[in-house]
């Protein structure tokens, strides 16, 4: 046991500085312990900061512990760890299948930390520590696979599945895992790759060409394996497809050569499984055992679901602090959800706002992560129309917008 928490302390290095990492750490270590406590998991610009050596050589921080529960913490009574980073600008680079009719993308790569990720991870909201274990995991498992532990005798993994309905964050969860395995693994990585494949377009009627095209992304991922000092993660959204590939094959209503690809793929997997600094992530939103070879039992299945009253309460939130900073509503200050609690969630000027929030948060229990971010847009589309409306009259707005989105479920 530490006697002490662990304060995780990001510092996003701006792109132009020219300070050593070494020299950003110890100014921000220096800074963070004058403070008596921080708030965790919102992003502080620089520019925020006093000392004039932050502002002009850091973009932002963000600080966070091993859980999510708590929203402040005291620097006296934690340990810091700081991981000093800088963003890549580049954009992704990716890899098309030509069709007749149009191109389609088949694989996406990144260098990470990335500029594309920034900020994903913090806005992803979810209870009981989903994000921290699957970052413990991650953390355990390029441990393990550094000090060569023998799977034979502790079995651990390099596979993780998310699963769970539409909309719930999936596939951003594993983007934004893989962006802050990256930063957080600095002292042993020198950076992350991530390639995504599109296993879909990989199954177009174009078989002759994903075959050949399969090949070559596995060349070009074995390629950036080969480099010791790099993370390397795969991401292959609706690993169910392949798995359908094969039944609807077995069932002979697919064309046999769709088969070749999916098991081309599936071996280049099992392949790669076996270098040190291979993350592989997943996603699936069916729920049933996914019968493909290269997610074992053993492997971390993790499911993702809708979002609860309160963390679409801190959703919500975080939609109507963007909108006061575009100026769309008025800024006023709203209460956190633990706040409220504290209260016995009495009304009053204060809390009032904040307790209609809540209410519209609890009307919107079922809906996806997905539907909920596109509520705000309703809102003022549909309902109000105005360039700055207050936040009483906003969050009727958004009661209607939440009605009008059940009614077309349901229809
Ligand atoms: N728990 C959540 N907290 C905050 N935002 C969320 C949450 N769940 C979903 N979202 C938002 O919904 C959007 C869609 O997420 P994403 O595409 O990753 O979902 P998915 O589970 O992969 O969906 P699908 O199963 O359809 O592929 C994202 O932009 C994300 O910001
Ligand atoms: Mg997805």
């Amino acid at each position: 046991m530490e006697m002490h928490d662990v304060l995780h302390v990001e510092v996003c290095q701006k792109v132009d500085s020219a300070l050593s990492r070494k020299d950003v750490e110890e100014v921000v270590r220096t800074e963070l312990t004058s403070f008596e406590e921080v708030t965790l998991n919102v992003s502080m610009p620089g520019e925020s900061f006093s000392k004039d050596i932050i502002k002009s050589h850091v973009e932002s921080i963000v600080c966070s512990s091993n859980s999510t529960e708590r929203s402040h913490m005291k620097i006296q009574s934690s340990t810091l760890r700081v991981y000093v980073y800088r963003l890549t600008q580049e954009n992704a680079a990716t890899e098309t299948i030509r069709t007749d009719s149009d191109d389609m993308s088949a694989s996406a790569h990144w260098i990470l930390p990335s500029k594309d990720f920034h900020g994903l991870w913090e806005s992803l909201i979810y209870e009981s520590d989903v994000k921290e274990h699957l970052l413990h995991f991650v953390e355990t498992t390029m441990l393990f696979s550094d000090r060569n532990v023998d799977p034979n005798i502790i079995s651990w993994n390099k596979v993780i599945l998310l699963h769970g309905p539409p909309g719930t964050g999936k596939t951003s969860l594993c983007k934004a895992l893989a962006h802050k395995a990256a930063i957080r693994l600095a002292y042993h990585y020198s950076h992350g790759e991530l390639v995504e494949i599109n296993s879909h377009s990989l199954f177009s009627k174009w078989f002759s060409e994903s075959g050949k095209l399969v090949m070559k992304l596995f060349d070009d991922v074995k390629a950036l394996l080969e480099d010791p000092k790099a993370l390397v993660c795969i991401l292959i959204d609706e690993v169910e497809s392949l798995a359908h590939v094969r039944k609807s094959c077995t069932n002979g209503t697919e064309p046999s050569d769709s088969i070749r690809v999916v098991n081309a793929l599936l071996t280049q997997l099992d392949q790669i499984k076996k270098y040190p600094n291979v993350l592989i992530l997943t996603t699936s939103n069916v729920t049933e055992a996914i019968d493909v070879a290269f997610i074992d039992r053993a492997d971390i299945r993790q499911f993702i679901g809708f979002p609860s009253e309160q963390a679409i309460y801190k959703i919500y939130s975080s939609c109507i602090k963007e909108l006061m900073r575009t100026g769309f509503v008025e800024s006023e200050i709203l209460s956190e959800m633990s706040y409220l609690k504290k209260l016995g969630y009495e009304e009053n000027v204060e809390t009032r706002h904040s307790l209609m929030l809540l209410e519209l948060s609890k009307q919107s229990v079922g809906m996806s992560g997905r539907a909920l971010r596109k509520i705000p847009f309703l809102a003022h589309a549909l309902y109000t129309q105005t360039t700055k409306c207050t936040v009483p009259r906003f969050l009727r707005a958004m009661h209607l917008a939440i009605e009008k989105q059940k009614e077309e479920e349901i229809a």
